[in-house]
């Protein structure tokens, strides 16, 4: 056991070939927090989720969650053990309904594709929980993209995820749009418990959202700490944040 935290990483490093795109990262993500993940185009962000889901491998180090070892693992398996994700670019089924896409998202933990009455229960809950129910019919290829996100997350809650990794979605939303899902990430949080990891760009977001931020640069760790110290930190200013 690792101590308390829900997810730990140590030492988590990614090459692809030539490219050092995550360099000795150490993370530690306590239950029920909310984390921003923050950094410039091509830090990192996306292959730390990438490797804390299993999608690709790590190069180096370990990943730890609830006290397993988790690094190595095959994604489906990292997925039932409780860790659910949404996409930067957003995965739907365009040629499927709202309510069959987050139907594949209730029965993926399943041996067989035959959805219970519990799973059926689930999906309508969920619809509503994100306000997809009025749309539940409509195929996915007929939605805006803000509402693709919607239909992520939705299939990211039906597998009642312990730790949701958000990667960047509120990209592309309006400033109402957001600041409804900043009040749905708070209320998830605080009502169902879930642990949250956002990766955004939009820093309203995190500033509104996080209690601690982790900031990365070129695959590395530069930083870490409340949104206000991260704000007021010279090295994060001077090559992420800009004086404005
Ligand atoms: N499958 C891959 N093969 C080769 N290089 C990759 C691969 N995935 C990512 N990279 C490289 O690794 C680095 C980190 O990329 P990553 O997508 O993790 O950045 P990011 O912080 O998520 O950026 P953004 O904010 O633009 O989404 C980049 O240099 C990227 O080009
Ligand atoms: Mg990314």
């Amino acid at each position: 056991m690792q101590n308390q935290s829900l997810l730990e990483c140590k030492g988590l490093t990614k090459r692809f070939g030539g490219v050092h795109a995550v360099k000795e990262v150490d993370i530690k993500i306590q239950a029920g927090m909310r984390m921003g993940i923050i950094g410039p185009n091509g830090a990192g962000k996306t292959t730390l989720f990438n490797m804390f889901t299993g999608e690709i491998k790590p190069s180096a180090g370990a990943i730890y969650f609830k006290g397993h070892a988790i690094h190595g693992m095959k994604p489906h398996f990292i997925s039932k053990m409780g860790i659910g994700r949404t996409f930067q670019i957003v995965r739907v089924f365009d040629e499927l309904s709202v309510y069959e896409n987050v139907l594949i998202g209730a029965v993926a933990k399943n041996f067989h594709f035959k959805p219970t009455r519990e799973q059926h229960d689930a999906v309508r809950r969920i619809l509503s929980l994100t306000k997809l129910d009025s749309q539940k019919d409509v195929m996915a290829k007929h939605l805006t993209v803000a509402k693709k996100k919607h239909v992520g997350l939705a299939i990211a809650l039906v597998g009642n995820p312990q730790l949701l990794l958000l990667d960047e979605c509120m990209a592309g939303l309006t400033f109402v749009e957001t600041d409804e899902m900043i009040e749905f990430l708070h209320k998830i949080n605080t009502d169902m418990g879930i642990t949250l990891v956002v990766v955004e760009h939009v820093m309203k977001v995190v500033m509104e959202l996080c209690e601690n931020i982790v900031v990365i640069a070129s695959g590395e760790k530069i930083a870490e700490g409340s949104p206000k110290d991260i704000v007021s930190n010279p090295h994060v200013v001077d090559v992420y944040l800009g004086e404005s």
